[in-house]
């Protein structure tokens, strides 16, 4: 057993189990006969679990292939390679009437709810649909009742049930989407860029809805969002993706206190602080240029491009694997996709300067007096 499912199984039964997946998109040319002249890498490689009763949270660029991971999970999308299993069924197995059967079990809840929702249906209606079709709905009383308590977890009123969704303002018809998601009683729901389209008023009360949600029906969530902010109070664990694979993993306390991968730190480099003096001083790490294309990726560590870090040796040639790194307070479960996250992290190797940019070494706590290292970082139990 690796030390992954060591840790998976101490802490919570595994719900979800991605391994090596990979959705690659061709891309076609010809007017009469349509060929293959490349692919598009959108999902290149992503190995993750997702403990029952967790939020995963999912963070990365636009065009890095979050949302084609979600659907891939969810089977929406062909999986090029590898395999996901929930709850011990290996998905890509079931074909037809199995697979839309353990569908009931793994919803998505869209970044924009009104394109997502049929205008022409009520909420009765687009609620009804999905426990229709998994026979939930045989009984007209007791439907009729889960609706409305669906509608109350969610915070609207019975009276929505006969209301179209342009009815609605955008946080209404996020929690309608929530509700429809809920409908079928599932255990896992993907939530793709959930608050993204809506007002920053509204947001705190939609991701606040999720958690309350998940602790009444033993949710588990994958969260899909492009910024680090929103993520970081709902999800137990990170992962960050750049160009179609995670580049790191922890809990989500440790990746804000100790982000190892020069493109997490960058990213959270780009989240301003509120205290004008830690402002003023905080590391800023700009990158160069965009994100290099899907179809293109670069070899080697797709960051190497971008990386303030890049060395001649290995970044170029060599694809870094998600590893566990000993760098002085990183648990076990701490994953870092780069030849140097060590040299990095202890200020041995340093950033190339570019015009503009503050990079400090990272703030490695000092060993605690009983020996036990970066035990700032533990639960004081
Ligand atoms: N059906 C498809 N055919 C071809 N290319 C696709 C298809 N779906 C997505 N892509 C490409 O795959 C890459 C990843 O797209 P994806 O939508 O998964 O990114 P994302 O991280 O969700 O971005 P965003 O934050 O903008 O939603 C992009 O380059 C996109 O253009
Ligand atoms: S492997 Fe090299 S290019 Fe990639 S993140 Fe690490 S230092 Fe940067
Ligand atoms: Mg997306």
């Amino acid at each position: 057993m690796t030390g992954v499912e060591v840790d998976d199984v101490r802490e919570g039964e595994v719900l979800v189990d991605v391994r090596g997946v990979k959705v690659h998109f061709p891309i076609k040319r010809g007017l009469l006969i349509d060929r293959t002249v490349g692919h598009v890498y959108a999902v290149d490689g992503m190995d993750l679990t997702i403990r029952r009763g967790e939020t995963y949270g999912l963070v990365g660029e636009s065009g890095c292939g979050k949302s084609t991971f979600g659907r891939a999970l969810l089977q929406l999308e062909d999986l090029t390679e590898g395999s996901v299993t929930l709850g011990g069924v290996d998905l890509a197995t079931l074909k037809g009437e199995d697979l839309r059967k353990q569908r009931r079990h793994m919803q998505m809840v869209f970044q924009d709810p009104l394109g997502s929702l049929d205008p022409r249906q009520t909420v009765e209606q687009l609620l009804l649909e999905g426990m229709q079709a998994h026979g939930m709905a045989s009984n007209r009383k007791s439907a009729r009742e889960r609706l409305v308590e669906l509608l109350a977890a969610v915070g609207l009123p019975s009276g929505a049930l006969t209301k179209y969704p342009h009815e609605f303002s955008g946080g209404q018809r996020q929690r309608v989407g929530i509700a429809r998601a809920l409908s079928v009683d599932p255990e896992l729901i993907v939530a793709d860029e959930p608050v993204s389209a809506l007002d920053v008023s509204v947001q705190a009360q939609v991701i606040n809805l999720l958690e309350n949600l998940q602790e009444e029906f033993g949710l588990t969530y994958l969260v899909i969002a492009h910024d680090l902010a929103v993520v970081r109070h709902i999800s137990d664990r990170i992962g960050v993706m750049y160009l179609g694979a995670l580049v790191e993993e922890a809990d989500a306390d440790d990746l804000y206190a100790m982000p190892l991968h020069p493109y997490t730190r960058a990213l959270l480099s780009a989240i301003p602080v509120p205290d004008p003096v830690v402002e003023d001083t905080r590391e800023r790490i700009l990158l160069s240029g965009d994100l290099p294309s899907p179809a293109n990726p670069p070899s080697g560590c797709r960051f190497h491009t971008r990386c303030p870090w890049v060395q001649a040796s290995r970044c170029s040639t060599e694809r870094p694997e998600l590893r566990v790194v000993s760098v002085p307070g990183a648990p076990a479960s701490h994953k870092v996709a780069c030849h140097w996250a060590e040299q990095i992290a202890s200020g041995e190797l340093q950033p190339h300067a570019v015009e503009g940019q503050v990079v400090a070494p990272l703030d490695i706590p000092e060993p605690a007096p009983h020996g036990v290292p970066g035990s700032t970082l533990l639960p004081e139990d």
